[in-house]
């Protein structure tokens, strides 16, 4: 399932984010990615224990938990603390899948269950960098405003456009999920919408509601992996 989450971060964040990485020390690209994809790979990085990174990640972690959206859809046991890069006119990233496993800063391994860019330029003031990922339904590209975050299989095939005019700053980021398998997943999410849509009509107390999030409640209970 891909999905947008949109107002992950306020205009006003985006710009204090920005201030703060804009005119950070950025290096190659490369020392992120796995060695198979290093030769498909043209970008710049923060590097991941840059005081920085550390701060404007801390940033995002926190406006992820309090978004219900985000939540709600990705189940998150673990997130990893978020990166950042910048693509500049002629750099772009080819096809790839991103590796499974990710080792964090502090040795901490973590299985890649969901993949997050969350765009920190205006779509307007960069030509290509379009974020294209290939799944069953398709291939979508993807550009989205500052602050908009996409949420995509870590198992889909994806790649960044080359970039032809100004440049694109992004985090990136990826997420262990309670469940691990996307079709459970995205069941819970939809039923979970559901529920809250019921909830609204009926009331929270409703009988129907109430027989409805527990079965929810307990399909998580079945399919939860902490
Ligand atoms: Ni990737």
């Amino acid at each position: 399932m891909m999905l947008q989450i949109p107002g992950v971060l306020g205009k006003g964040e985006v710009a204090r984010l920005r201030a703060l990485i804009d005119d950070a020390d950025w290096t190659d690209g490369n020392v992120t990615s796995g060695f198979q994809s290093a030769l498909a790979k043209q970008n710049r990085q923060l590097p991941e224990g840059s005081d920085d990174a550390r701060e404007a990640g801390a940033a995002i972690l926190a406006a992820l938990e309090r978004h219900p959206l985000f939540l709600s859809a990705a189940l998150p046991a673990r997130i990893f603390p978020p990166l950042f890069n910048r693509y500049g006119v002629g750099d772009g990233f080819g096809d790839h899948i991103d590796n499974a496993i990710r080792r964090d800063r502090d040795g901490r391994q973590l299985r890649t269950d969901l993949s997050a860019t969350l765009f920190l330029t205006e779509p307007d003031d960069y030509d290509g960098g379009e974020l294209t990922v290939d799944d069953t339904y398709g291939v979508h590209q993807v550009k989205l405003a500052a602050g908009d975050m996409i949420l995509y299989p870590a198992s889909s095939l994806h790649r960044v456009e080359a970039i032809t005019r100004g440049a694109r700053i992004s985090s990136f980021f990826w997420i262990q999920s309670l469940v691990r398998d996307d079709a459970r997943r995205a069941l819970l999410f939809d039923m979970d919408l559901a529920i809250q849509r019921a909830g609204v009509g009926l009331g929270r107390g409703d009988a129907a509601v109430v027989s409805l999030t527990g079965a929810y409640h307990n399909l998580l209970r079945m399919w939860a992996e902490t």
